[in-house]
């Protein structure tokens, strides 16, 4: 059991921000990333929809012998994950918005969020969302547009620029110190996002905690690796190979594939 690989879903590229954790912390392990570009963003999609193709990648990566999943999806664990726990047999790991480190070291009790409509309107969210609310204000931004942009490749593209700054703007103006970003694809615009914000401002993502999470369950299952040699590394996708290519940038096995 213990070689079999680690399975990892997303929307789309943005779960390989997810991957990069999870590989520099247990770079043995062997690894197979789901890439759903072709049904990106799942954000704008109804719960149900979200379910069904969370069921799809689930499936395939269970046939695939993948002993853990991680939902490397901000929207997918927000609306799928209760369901994917109950349904099947095998660990899962979701990504939540990490709200609660921010709300409990914010200064100006202002704290900023961009996360995708799904994310924003789920009852998962919402429930960690009011624990916090009497003690801080949470700024909510959607980040429409832009999952399809890093989708095409186009991070470092004005009609990103432009879209970021448009939606900092509100965050900027309620002074937050901390900038959550809720949605797996965003890590790669951390840079465009420092320009942007003052430096005092703290921008946070789920990565490091997620790969640490996968680590420990690993351990609770007995089901470290035993390679003592960089894992296999595969990348599945049924959209843009390339864009994929250029985003996890090691020595990996990317094919496209019709799922
Ligand atoms: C999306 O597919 O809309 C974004 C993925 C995420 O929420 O992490």
């Amino acid at each position: 059991m213990s070689n079999l690989p680690i399975g990892i879903f997303d929307s789309g590229v943005g779960g390989t921000s997810i991957w990069k954790e999870i590989h520099k912390l247990l770079p043995n392990e062997n690894t197979i990333y789901l890439a759903d570009s072709l049904n990106a963003p799942y954000g704008p999609k109804g719960k149900d929809r979200i379910i069904e193709l969370c069921k799809k990648n689930t499936e395939l990566l269970i046939s695939l012998s993948c002993k853990l999943i991680v939902v490397a999806c901000n929207t997918a664990t927000t609306n799928a994950i209760d369901y994917l726990r109950s349904h099947y047999n095998v660990p899962f790991i979701g990504i939540e918005p990490a709200i609660k480190p921010a709300a409990l070291k914010t200064k100006t009790k202002t704290i900023g969020i961009l996360a995708t409509k799904g994310t924003l309107s789920s009852e998962l969210f919402h429930k960690t969302s009011d624990l916090y609310s009497n003690s801080i204000t949470v700024i909510e931004q959607i980040g429409e547009g832009i999952v399809p942009l890093v989708e095409s490749g186009k991070v470092n593209s004005s009609e990103m620029q432009s879209l970021l700054q448009k939606y900092m703007e509100p965050m900027l103006k309620a002074e937050i110190d901390y900038l959550v970003l809720g949605c797996t694809h965003y890590p790669y615009l951390i840079p465009i996002l420092k320009d942007i914000l003052p430096r005092e401002v703290t921008i946070i993502d789920s990565g490091e905690a997620v790969a640490r999470q996968t680590k420990a369950v690993l351990h609770d299952h007995n089901s470290y690796t035993k390679n003592n040699t960089i894992g296999k590394l595969i990348f599945y996708s049924n959209g843009n190979t390339e864009v994929l290519n250029d985003l996890i940038d090691v020595e990996a096995t990317v094919e496209y594939l019709n799922f």
